[in-house]
């Protein structure tokens, strides 16, 4: 089937059949309108603290030593990073649950070391398994065989077309059976190598070859009435045969849910190899991937217009449900100038899930392999975003809750300004951080808009109402302002494992008032808000410049909160004394803002 938008406000569907089920979401904004898609295809699972760290990958380390080497060089330079990950140069000929026993030897080492820095690590795995190794040397397809999982052709064996590591047969994840075999095949490697998360590649079903190796039968469903523009001009492209029977149908009916159906099954294995929130990014994806794994948005390439078009996909997968979405940082393919990959790092800092990623042949572009001022603006930008971690976690937490967005466009939360409608440069993070990158080279100011209400700058608190150009002169400059209250802890680790004191800050809207929350819990356990493993605090302050908390729920397990310093932004005198609960603290007041330090802790 294909939707066509024509210039009209209309849209044309073209379809040869089927059932159409249509549901009409009435918002009547259009927050809520996700709100209820969400509560249809399922709301997207909360993630793992660490999802929420600075992911590092690349193609085309040659060796466990070398990963590991970068892996030391960010922690030299005190670069925050909480995972690192490895592309399929790790596998032994490219083939799945296996390493490569000369380059990556050491690799069940680094992965221990990872783990003693409180650091976590996670593997590609392509679903294609290799069919061409001698029998008896190669469990995966020896048992897969056995266990009937690989879908099949037209004489009942299974299809075999071609991936990294050659001939391979393509796992039928619409057959339970198949799961389990998954399952077994996970619990097994990670015996040898004990990897935190899964990244799922690969899973169009993505194939070298059209169909299969040998081609496929000519029957109505290769050659249907009327094929939508895909890539290659039929449904075999590059794929597999459209024919091929699976477990719950044809191939045909299911080739959309190929990516899903995997990372259901991916999900399921971690929870119990791990006992934890399962962490799986997936490069194909469906409506209700969201409650199994998050997204990236595929091969891009180290150019300007790519770091621009990033915001869009992440705002589009904001509203589909899969709010851990990333786009590779500094760009996958060609190789990205220093100024170019300084930009996208501060961008991405505000991506809902932040890897930078690389292909293969290119030089090496995480922080440490550029100059100390850009490595430093670099560096500055990660420790900003996880010093928001508190705030981002809570927002996750509304997404899983509600089904609300993370990242959103500017017009969800001014659907009545009309102003918002059109942007694609700027968003925000919740309802209270706008974020408003630099996307191009050279520049020495960037365009954004406010919309209404009072923004403050979050470094310099600054009020920039309506301000339409900021002018800067340096790298390190990012644009970012804040309305209501947030929690920040600045840290190199993210603030749940650390149990540090939080700064609580309020940017008063301009009748004096704000707003905010905060949730918590041990970040990873299962089901924690489900199962009342959970602290919610909401935070108002008053007009006559009161704030008050108020626990709505505590939980032995989440229980511990310090705070230990407050900003109030936006109070335009001099106050003559501040109190907390009675007790008179002293206090700093300078361009609008108050600041105070104080202990506040909650059990
Ligand atoms: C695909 C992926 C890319 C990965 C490469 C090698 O192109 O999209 O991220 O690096 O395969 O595994």
């Amino acid at each position: 089937m294909s939707v066509f938008p024509p210039p009209a406000p209309a849209l044309t569907w073209r379809t040869i059949g089927g059932i159409l089920d249509f549901y009409v979401f009435l918002g009547p904004d259009p927050g809520s309108v996700v709100e209820q898609y969400v509560d249809v295809i399922g709301r997207p699972a909360m993630p793992i603290y660490w999802a929420l760290g600075y992911h590092l990958c690349r193609w085309g380390y040659n060796s466990s030593d070398s990963t590991w080497e970068v892996v030391k060089s960010l922690r030299n330079y005190g670069i925050p990073h909480d995972t690192q990950w490895n592309d399929i140069d790790y596998m032994d000929q490219f083939k799945d649950f296996t390493f490569d026993p000369t380059n990556f030897d050491s690799l069940p080492d680094l992965v221990r070391d990872l783990h003693a820095h409180n650091q976590t690590y996670v593997i590609m795995l392509d679903p294609a398994i290799s069919s061409t190794q001698p029998k008896g040397s190669y469990w995966p397809f020896d048992e897969g065989l056995k266990r009937g999982v690989f879908m099949k052709d037209a004489e009942g064996k299974p299809l075999i077309g071609k991936v990294w590591p050659g001939q391979t047969a393509f796992p039928d994840f619409s057959d339970e059976v198949t799961h389990e075999w998954w399952f077994d095949n996970l619990r097994k490697f990670h015996e040898k190598v004990p990897f935190d998360g899964l990244w799922i590649d690969m899973n169009e079903p993505s194939n070298f070859v059209d169909g299969s190796m040998n081609g496929c039968p000519t029957n109505s469903l290769e050659n249907p009435p009327y094929t939508p523009g895909v890539l290659g001009g039929f449904l075999r492209s590059k794929t597999v045969c459209a024919s091929v029977q699976q477990k719950q149908s044809t191939h045909y009916n299911l080739h959309s849910l190929y990516g899903l159906m995997e990372a259901k099954a991916s999900a399921s294995a971690l929870k119990r190899i791990l006992s934890k929130r399962p962490f799986v990014i997936s490069r194909s994806s469906f409506p209700s991937q969201g409650l199994y794994s998050g997204h990236w948005l595929g091969d891009n390439r180290s150019q300007w217009k790519d770091l621009y078009t990033s915001i869009t996909g992440i705002l589009t997968f904001n509203l589909f449900g899969i709010p851990l979405v990333g786009a590779d940082i500094c760009g996958f393919s060609e190789e990205p100038q220093e100024e170019l990959c300084v930009r996208w790092t501060q961008l991405g800092a505000f991506y809902p899930f932040t890897r930078n990623h690389n292909t293969v042949g290119m030089k090496p572009q995480d922080p440490t392999a550029f100059s100390p001022l850009a490595r430093e603006a670099m560096k500055q930008a990660l420790l900003l975003r996880y010093s928001l971690f508190p705030f981002l976690y809570t927002l996750f937490h509304h997404a899983h809750l509600h089904g609300h967005t993370v990242a959103r466009p500017l017009m969800f939360e001014f659907p009545g300004d009309v102003k918002t409608y059109g942007i694609d440069k700027q968003f925000l993070w919740g309802r209270s951080l706008l974020v408003t990158p630099v996307l191009e080279p050279g520049v020495d100011f960037v365009g954004g808009y406010f919309p209404p209400g009072l923004w403050f700058d979050y470094f310099t608190v600054r009020l920039d109402i309506n301000k339409m150009k900021k002018s800067f002169n340096s790298v390190d400059i990012l644009f970012f302002h804040l309305r209501g209250i947030l929690f920040a802890a600045p840290n190199l680790t993210l603030w749940i494992s650390s149990g540090q004191p939080l700064h609580l800050v309020s940017a008063l809207s301009d009748d004096g008032s704000a707003s905010g929350d905060l949730f918590w819990d041990d970040g990873e356990s299962l089901d924690t808000y489900e199962t009342n493993q959970y602290t919610y605090i909401v935070f108002s302050v008053s007009q006559v410049l009161t704030m008050t908390s108020q626990v709505l729920h505590s939980s032995q397990e989440a229980s511990f909160l310090s705070v230990d310093s407050t900003s109030f932004y936006g109070v335009p005198e001099k106050p003559s004394r501040v109190l907390v609960n009675t007790r008179e603290v002293p206090f700093t007041y300078r361009d609008n803002q108050v600041k105070m330090r104080f202990m506040l802790q909650v059990h």
